[in-house]
């Protein structure tokens, strides 16, 4: 695990987790909550209490297509993402990969977690093989927005009719990375070049 001490003592981690503690389990139910209370929990809009959040994150560990990975802030567990890889018999799509349900708890923002968190499925990424990265996300997640397009996210699309929050439609944009697996052809040639 690679932990990094900031300057004001705080200590920042990003890994990728095959198991959980039970603390991990109610810290990070905690934070889930606590992002869905201010408004961007990856999908959930009313908060859901520990035991669902829990089991949420107990089921994540054992689908073979997602990968978690937990961002701790003193190493106390504050937020988490994806990455989904395509199931195995979507073999014309298994150059690519999905970043989802990306989230920090409001307590820990701004210390560059959340920048780290998307480093590091990149990087987890690119060494199973995948070549290109997808995303979506509510148009109305500004910060999330700016992290994603300062990380070079090409906006491909939006789509009007993405989500409903409390009564009302809310649009999505969707957004892709490509990356370089360091082995093989470039990226470039192999996803825009004949056969
Ligand atoms: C988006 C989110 C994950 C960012 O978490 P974070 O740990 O605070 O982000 P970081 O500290 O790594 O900052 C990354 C970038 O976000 C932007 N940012 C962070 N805090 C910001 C703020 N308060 N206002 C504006 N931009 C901000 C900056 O561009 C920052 O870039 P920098 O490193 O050059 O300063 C967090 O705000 C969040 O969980 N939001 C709700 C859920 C969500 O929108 N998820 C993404 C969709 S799945």
């Amino acid at each position: 695990m690679n932990s990094v001490a900031l300057q004001s003592g705080h200590t920042l981690e990003v890994e990728r987790a095959e198991r959980l503690s039970d603390a991990d389990l109610a810290e990070l139910a905690e934070a889930t909550d606590a992002a869905i209370i201010e408004g961007g929990g990856f999908g959930w809009v009313e908060p859901q209490g520990r035991a669902a959040l829990e089991r949420h994150f107990r089921g994540v560990l054992l689908v073979p297509e997602r990968e978690l990975f937990v961002a701790r802030l003193d190493g106390h567990a504050v937020g988490s993402a994806l990455l989904v890889r395509p199931p195995r018999n979507n073999e014309a799509q298994a150059f690519a990969a999905t970043l989802t349900h990306a989230y920090i708890a409001p307590y820990a923002r701004g210390f560059g977690l959340a920048r780290r968190l998307v480093g590091k499925v990149e990087e987890r990424a690119a060494a199973l093989g995948h070549r290109v990265l997808n995303l979506d996300v509510r148009e109305t997640q500004a910060t999330a927005i700016a992290l994603f397009e300062s990380l070079g996210y090409v906006h491909w699309g939006t789509h009007p009719y993405y989500a409903r929050v409390k009564g009302q439609t809310v649009a999505g944009r969707f957004y892709f990375k490509t990356l370089e697996p360091g082995r093989g052809r470039a990226t470039g040639d192999l996803i825009d070049g004949a056969v």
